[in-house]
């Protein structure tokens, strides 16, 4: 079945952005490049997350330790932060209304350090019925970190076991969270060495929370798997070719990079993508030393048509918008526009008797296509149904764009040098 479908052909109409048909990056190979660069250990610009995908590592375990965790515990508790937090609860939050009532467990995930969202995420637990998934890649993020050493006290006040209620998933070897795994003997996961922390979603950092939520990881797998095999319905020619038009886009003056979702329970997969295309993309080049990137923003359909749109028709000509849509909803609500009593006239009969998922695939169609008529670039992705293999494949798609795109622009994706002055100054602060 084809998961995904992607057109991009609007992209490559001579626009008032950008005057030529095709892209003059046309001859460079850069998705040999960018295989390359995820395939080859000593290229300095590498990351496993392909390879760890098509091999499943991570798979297994992650479903053996929350199964057993099912047994046991009613509520996970996941602490984590950017690429350890922001992956699942995309998934989690498109994809809980599928399981099935009597197989959800509940899981909160805490990302910061607001001690208003902490105190409200960890009221009325019952910490005898509460595993708690400590998610750090490096093993010391101040933030995961000060919310871990509240909860050891707060297990320790309960009396209760660590070896039984605490997950931690680090590094294999390096980090003082791997550290204390050694010493405290609790149950640990891997994150592979050679997969950086946006980019892990797939790994037991995602696998373990979303296995013990009730969805299968395994089709998860099976879309990212295919979106890998070219096999998803969008192959790596086609994002190269997206890659590097995106890049012509950004050299002409586009500086927005706007995914607007056509759904509301997708909300979460804008925030995942904003960490994703911003922390892999937002480089300095090595050479030319010139700042590169699109700052990525998400919008979602058809809410923000009352809120951005209005900017995307007539505002400066700078943002280029990816729209993304679902195909068949499978929504069996039977959701309608019945008749409004005789005083609203027919103003809206246009729309008589649609399905709300027609109403909204609509307005993503009449929206893209406004755009493209006041010559704004924009180019669409569409996820057959809602679910783990669709959402698999789209995630993977979109990590490997974010990866050709670094490899378009010369820069590496998988680190992220600039964060680390802002991480000096607070020690002098604190
Ligand atoms: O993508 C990244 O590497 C970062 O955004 C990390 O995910 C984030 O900083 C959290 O790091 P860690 O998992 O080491 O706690």
């Amino acid at each position: 079945m084809t998961l995904l479908k992607l057109d991009i052909e609007t992209l490559f109409k001579r626009s008032e952005i950008l005057d030529v048909a095709e892209s003059p990056r046309k001859a460079q190979q850069i998705s040999a490049r960018f295989q390359e660069q995820t395939a080859q250990k000593d290229s300095p610009f590498f990351s496993g997350y392909r390879r760890q995908i098509l091999s499943s590592e991570g798979l297994k375990e992650s479903r053996q330790l929350a199964d057993k965790l099912r047994a046991s515990f009613d509520t996970l508790l996941v602490l984590g932060i950017g690429g350890s937090a922001l992956g699942t609860r995309a998934i989690l939050e498109s994809l809980k209304h599928t399981i099935p009532a009597g197989q959800a467990k509940q899981i909160r995930i805490i990302d910061n350090l607001d001690p208003i969202f902490f105190a409200r995420e960890t009221a009325g637990l019952d910490w005898k019925k509460t595993a708690v998934a400590v998610i750090s890649k490096s093993g010391g993020t101040i933030e995961t970190m000060a919310q871990f050493a509240w909860v050891l006290k707060k297990f320790a006040d309960e009396k209760l076991e660590l070896k039984n209620h605490v997950v931690a998933i680090t590094d294999p070897k390096s980090g003082v969270l791997r550290k204390w795994v050694a010493e405290s003997k609790v149950q640990a996961l891997e994150v592979p060495s050679d997969v950086g922390g946006r980019f892990s979603v797939f790994t037991p950092v995602g696998l373990l929370p979303l296995a013990f939520a009730g969805l299968s990881i395994e089709k998860l797998i099976s879309g990212a798997q295919k979106q890998i095999k070219d096999q998803s319905g969008v192959t790596l020619k086609e994002i190269d070719r997206l890659a590097k038009r995106l890049c012509d886009y950004e050299d002409a003056g586009v500086t927005v990079h706007n995914l607007f979702l056509y759904s509301t329970v997708m909300r979460e997969c804008g925030a995942w993508f904003v960490q994703l295309w911003g922390e892999s993309l937002g480089k300095i080049h090595p050479q030319t030393k010139k700042s590169l990137g699109t700052f990525p923003i998400t919008s979602v359909g058809a809410t923000d048509q009352h809120s951005i749109l209005q900017l995307l028709m007539e505002g400066r000509r700078e943002s280029l918008v990816g729209f993304l849509k679902i195909r068949d909803w499978k929504s069996s609500d039977g959701f309608k526009m019945l008749d409004l009593p005789a005083a609203f006239g027919d103003g809206l009969s246009f729309a008589k008797g649609k399905s709300f998922e027609d109403i909204l695939n609509g307005e993503a169609v009449a929206t893209q296509q406004a755009l493209e008529k006041c010559n704004r670039p924009v180019y669409s992705m569409e996820l057959a149904l809602l679910n783990e293999e669709c959402i698999g494949a789209w995630m993977t798609f979109m990590m490997d764009l974010t990866s050709a795109t670094g490899a378009v622009q010369g820069v590496n994706p998988y680190d992220q040098p600039g964060v680390e002055i802002g991480k000096k100054i607070l020690k002098e602060i604190l």
